[in-house]
């Protein structure tokens, strides 16, 4: 099932009962970010907010992609493999379709723009410097080239018509650099609510060369993107989108932006662009997306971009590799890899070099047998007590690149990185020390249906 845009995904996940509807008044500061807190923890579902303080005739919804389930659910592969499924997915291109017009043009604002007053973009944190928008998909051109790409980045309301946007990563970090260099402004739109599919491609790795992400949407849905001119800038936007936000950001500026709390759990404040708003576009009654941060969703988003990245890259350079997860709440920096049993030390010490240097973020890396459930922190945990000695089985890395928002490297400074080795080692004796110990699969069948049938008996 393809879905259009965020309200037919809505609609489909109402029908599933994962849908959680508040009509009681919410203020946009803290109140509406805990409310998200108390759901955005394992399976909670989708929160829609009818009623904000001090607005009328827009709708905010958070948790959108916070669950396994839900993810599953958009890339249409129930039972599947979930990184599997989205890195054959992004590989087959499928270009988009330009329209004349789509629905988020019906309003239209060229004018008298005042952003505190349209958008009820939500304070989250405690000491945040204001209201944040960080369900975001940011696009712009490289100046050169002319390609198109996007990336979901913070965005600060700072003014009526002005925002802060935080522009660490490729590519559009790249394409300001070389507008700068030109003395030129960058052209800039924000999607805010897009098809959740859309979502996923606007934050997967893009280098130099490689299709616009609107191509890898369009892969991943199986059907073309539909865009429309933006009003006022030279980039395209998804037509379906529920609100689009224009502007320039202006060559050579800096501005204080934050603090804001990020997803590593902590506040950071950056020196950073500023954009001049010049349009914006939306639906009627408008859903303004938001992403609460250090919570499930941002968790799984990073697993999937960033995290099928570094999976796809092992995989190709060491076959044994079977499976890759990032730890939760690390925010990209710790993942779990489970290799072949057999893999001989040096190739699990080669599989933790490449992985803790394929993506700068990453700073731990952890690998156990496959007969570990990596999605089980509980299983790692154990593979890491049982099986590794730390004289032994760790391996450190120093002086690499770091990550900018990463509070434990100095400004500027290098990164240690760590790797961990918990597979099974020969220890000698005879006896297979490293077997898991389980039940013989006959008593598994034959206790499913002792437990089901005195399930049944107590519900009657
Ligand atoms: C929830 C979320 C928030 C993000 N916020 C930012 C941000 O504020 N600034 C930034 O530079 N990158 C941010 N990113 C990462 C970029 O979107 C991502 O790095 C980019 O799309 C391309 O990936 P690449 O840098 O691996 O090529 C965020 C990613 C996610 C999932």
């Amino acid at each position: 099932m393809v879905f259009e845009d965020l309200r037919g995904f809505l609609e489909h996940l109402r029908g599933m009962g994962d849908v959680l509807t508040v009509q009681e008044e919410v203020d946009r500061k803290f109140e509406l970010s805990a409310v998200l807190r108390q759901v955005a923890t394992g399976e909670g579902p989708v929160v829609v907010f009818e009623n904000i303080r001090g607005f009328s005739g827009i709708r905010v919804v958070g948790n959108v992609l916070g669950s396994r389930r839900r993810v599953t659910e958009a890339l249409g592969s129930p039972g599947g493999e979930l990184l599997e499924t989205f890195i054959s997915r992004r590989n087959r291109p499928i270009e988009p379709t330009i329209l004349d017009s789509g629905p988020v043009k019906e309003v239209v604002l060229t004018g008298g723009i005042d952003l505190h007053r349209l958008l009820p973009a939500p304070v989250f944190h405690e000491k945040d410097a204001g209201p944040y928008l960080t369900a975001g998909i940011a696009i712009a051109r490289d100046p050169e080239t002319g390609q198109q790409s996007m990336g979901i980045h913070r965005v600060a309301i700072k003014g009526k018509d002005r925002l802060g946007i935080f522009l660490a990563n490729p590519p559009l970090a790249h394409y300001l650099a070389r507008a700068e260099k030109l003395g030129r402004p960058l052209d800039i739109a924000i999607a805010l609510g897009v098809d959740p599919l859309l979502m996923l491609a606007s934050i997967v790795k893009h280098t130099p060369g490689d299709p616009d992400k609107f191509v890898v949407a369009g892969g991943l849905r199986g059907e073309a993107v539909k865009l429309v001119p933006g009003e006022s800038v030279k980039v395209n936007v998804p037509a379906f989108a529920e609100i689009v936000l224009e502007g320039q950001i202006l060559p050579g500026l800096r501005e204080a932006e934050g603090p804001f709390g990020e997803s590593t759990g902590h506040y950071f404040i950056n020196d950073s662009p500023v954009i001049q708003v010049t349009a914006v576009t939306h639906r009627r009654n408008p859903l303004l997306q938001v992403v609460l941060p250090w919570a499930m969703e941002p968790d799984l988003l990073l697993s999937l971009g960033s995290g099928s990245e570094v999976y796809a890259g092992l995989k190709a350079l060491a076959p044994k590799v079977k499976d890759l997860a990032l730890v939760p709440g690390t925010c990209t920096f710790h993942a779990v890899v489970a290799v072949e049993e057999g893999a001989s030390r040096g190739e699990v010490r080669r599989i933790i070099n490449l992985a803790l240097n394929l993506d700068r973020r990453m700073k731990q890396v952890t690998v156990v047998d496959d007969d570990v459930d990596i999605h089980d922190f509980r299983e790692v945990a154990w593979a890491v007590a049982t099986r590794f000695q730390a004289d032994r089985d760790t391996l450190i890395l120093t002086g690499l690149d770091s990550y900018v928002i990463d509070p434990s490297v100095q400004p500027g400074g290098a990164t240690a990185k760590l790797g961990l080795d918990a597979t099974k080692k020969q220890r000698g004796d005879t006896a297979d020390s490293y077997e898991k110990i389980r039940v013989p699969g006959y008593a598994r069948v034959r206790a499913e249906a002792i437990l089901a049938s005195t399930l049944r008996q107590s519900q009657n």
